[in-house]
């Protein structure tokens, strides 16, 4: 698998990390340690969690997963500040300094690790200077409990201050070929400030794959809403048409068009270790320059019918101001 470096001075990352949190969605998915394993038996070294996945479940679940010398190759990347309540329900962020650094305690005893390699708040929280926030995190690193810091959805502006205080390794957000927001503004300010982009959505939530048969933790999503969910299927099928062209799946397809920058590492999201294999493929897949255009063909910037989030989601995202 190809390794790319996460900013100047982070980790070397597989070009693929796996996204966990489908594993702890709602009824917890049964495959969730065999994923882990046929991941990193696959040569996937970067796995995202957080802490509100599964209330915890998640960061249990990757210490299940990972056996004698594994700590050591794998790059856990964890998430802290999002509320939930027992029902799973988003009640609010929680970014300030001393939650930071107590979320982390729990989360290093769950994870059973001494120490996560990137840690980030999920969201820019309104109520906290995004400096305060990175600044105790860089405590935490100074003390050798993190060895990196990330942000995630955060807007150009933002993640310029966060770096001043700190280098920041990775921005997490949203970008497919169903979401190019980031291209017009915030994947030059990485460039610029070299930070790395660990892409997720990769696959549109499910329905850049060309195999969405209905129904899943989807249903919160705009773009599965009816005449919607019609409308996005059909350019499915469009997409199809180009990664038939090729021998590939729409999802090697979907996967291989965010790598093909070179700063971007892309997250999979899936809690079946068949669908490993599919995910590791794509990162050797090199598409030419006729296949790009072909891709923009059938889904046109804009082309996607619905919000990446319901209205008071996206109201929370400093990338979308
Ligand atoms: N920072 C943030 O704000 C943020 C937000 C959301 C997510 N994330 C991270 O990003 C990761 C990925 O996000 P995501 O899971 O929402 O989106 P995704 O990767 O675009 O899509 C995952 C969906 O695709 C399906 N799938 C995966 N591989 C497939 C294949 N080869 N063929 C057909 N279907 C396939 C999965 O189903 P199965 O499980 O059935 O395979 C799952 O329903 C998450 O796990 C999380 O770690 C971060």
């Amino acid at each position: 698998m190809e390794m790319r470096r996460l900013g100047s001075g982070g980790p070397l990352v597989s070009a693929i990390g796996l996204g966990c949190e489908r594993m702890s969605a709602g009824e917890p998915a049964p495959g969730g340690v065999a994923t882990i394993r046929a991941a990193i038996d696959a040569g996937v070294t970067l796995l995202d969690t957080a802490d509100f996945y599964g209330a915890g479940h998640n960061e249990e679940l990757i210490r299940r997963a990972l056996r004698d010398g594994d700590r050591d190759r794998v790059v856990i990347s964890d998430k802290f500040g999002a509320q939930r309540d027992p029902a799973g329900r988003f009640i609010g962020l929680d970014a300030r300094p001393a939650h930071a650094k107590s979320a982390l305690a729990y989360s290093l005893h769950r994870l059973g690790t001494d120490h996560v390699d990137i840690y980030r708040p999920a969201r820019l929280d309104p109520a906290v200077p995004i400096e305060e926030t990175v600044g105790a995190i860089a405590e935490l690193v100074q003390a050798g409990w993190v060895r990196h810091i990330g942000l995630s959805e955060v807007g150009a502006e933002t993640l310029r201050r966060a770096h001043a205080v700190h280098p920041i390794v990775d921005l997490q957000i949203e970008y497919s070929i169903f979401s190019r927001g980031p291209e017009r503004a915030i994947l030059d300010t990485c460039r610029e400030l070299g930070v790395s982009v660990t892409a997720y959505g990769v696959l549109g939530h499910g329905m850049l794959t060309g195999a969405y048969a209905g129904g899943g933790e989807v249903g919160h999503l705009p773009r599965f809403h009816g005449a919607n969910l019609t409308a996005n299927l059909a350019l499915v099928e469009r997409l199809r048409a180009v990664a038939e062209a090729r021998g590939v799946t729409v999802a090697r397809l979907a996967i291989a068009w965010v790598l093909r920058r070179s700063e971007v590492v892309a997250l999979v999201g899936t809690s079946r270790p068949e669908r490993i294999a599919d995910a590791v493929a794509a990162a050797g897949i090199v598409l030419t320059d006729a296949e790009l255009a072909a891709i923009d063909e059938a889904v046109p910037d804009g082309a996607v019918a619905g919000g990446r989030y319901a209205t008071p989601l996206l109201a929370l995202l400093d990338s979308e101001r």
